[in-house]
């Protein structure tokens, strides 16, 4: 898989880029990153890429000439490309998952008070993380990134991405590694009792537990099978005892 990472501070990727799975990944020859700095695209002899909001107001706004003359530059036919944006769909795994799957994908970040309306055309989807505001849309970016490459075949084992959270619409279950008494707080005794059935109804149960209580958004949503309903019924009795 390529990605393509179109900013106006390509400096902020280099050691994301090197450490960690990531690093990894790209090491492996898994994931190419490219890293392509907007303002290289620019006409003028200061090298404007940002230019004051027609109608008045605040901040400054992204031109289209130099963002879309830096996206038609990497531009494939087969290339899939995202706008990094707090009003766009808020990501999540199974965003990740279908980004995971494309030959190549292009990231616009933004920065400023936002971009001119007319750069969203050209591209597939605007994307954000989260309820908030950043700065500008690397961070953001760097999300997209570490998500989708750990999800790449060869990056991880595959059994540490098929059990974690929201894969199944569930939380996580607790882990816990030694000592198995730590300052008193104690490691569950069904971990240590090597009896693989019953550790792996006591996970289920608990990330059934978790997500109710955290995530109960998650919770609702999800369609239980019945032996998650009868683990749900323990956990209420266990809860009245
Ligand atoms: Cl993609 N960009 C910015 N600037 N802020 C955000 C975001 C993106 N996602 C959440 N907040």
């Amino acid at each position: 898989m390529k990605i393509t990472i179109l900013t106006l501070f390509p400096e902020l990727y280099e050691n994301f880029l090197k450490t960690s799975i990531v690093g990894r990944t790209i090491e492996r020859g898994l994931l190419d990153v490219e890293v392509v700095q907007i303002r290289d695209f620019a006409l003028d002899k200061y090298k404007h890429v940002d230019d004051t909001p027609f109608g008045g107001g605040a901040g400054m706004v992204m031109k289209c000439q130099p963002v879309l003359d830096a996206f038609n530059s990497v531009k494939q036919d087969y290339s899939y490309s995202i706008m990094m944006a707090p009003t766009g769909k808020t990501f999540n795994q199974k965003k990740a998952h279908e980004l995971s799957k494309k030959d190549h994908l292009i990231i616009l970040c933004g920065h400023y008070e936002g971009m001119d309306e007319r750069i969203s055309s050209s591209f597939d989807e605007q994307v954000s993380i989260g309820d908030y505001v950043l700065t500008g849309g690397e961070l953001a970016s760097m999300v997209i990134v570490d998500a989708v490459s750990r999800l790449l075949k060869g990056s991880i084992k595959e059994e540490s991405t098929s059990e974690e959270s929201f894969e199944n619409g569930l939380l996580e279950y607790p882990q816990y590694t030694q000592p198995a008494d730590y300052n008193g707080q104690k490691v569950p005794e069904v971990l240590l009792s090597g009896h693989h059935e019953n550790i792996r109804k006591w996970r289920l149960k608990q990330s059934l537990k978790r997500t109710r209580e955290f995530r109960p958004d998650l919770f609702e949503k999800h369609e239980f099978t019945k032996e998650e309903l009868k683990l749900l019924e323990e956990l209420d009795e266990e809860d009245s005892d």
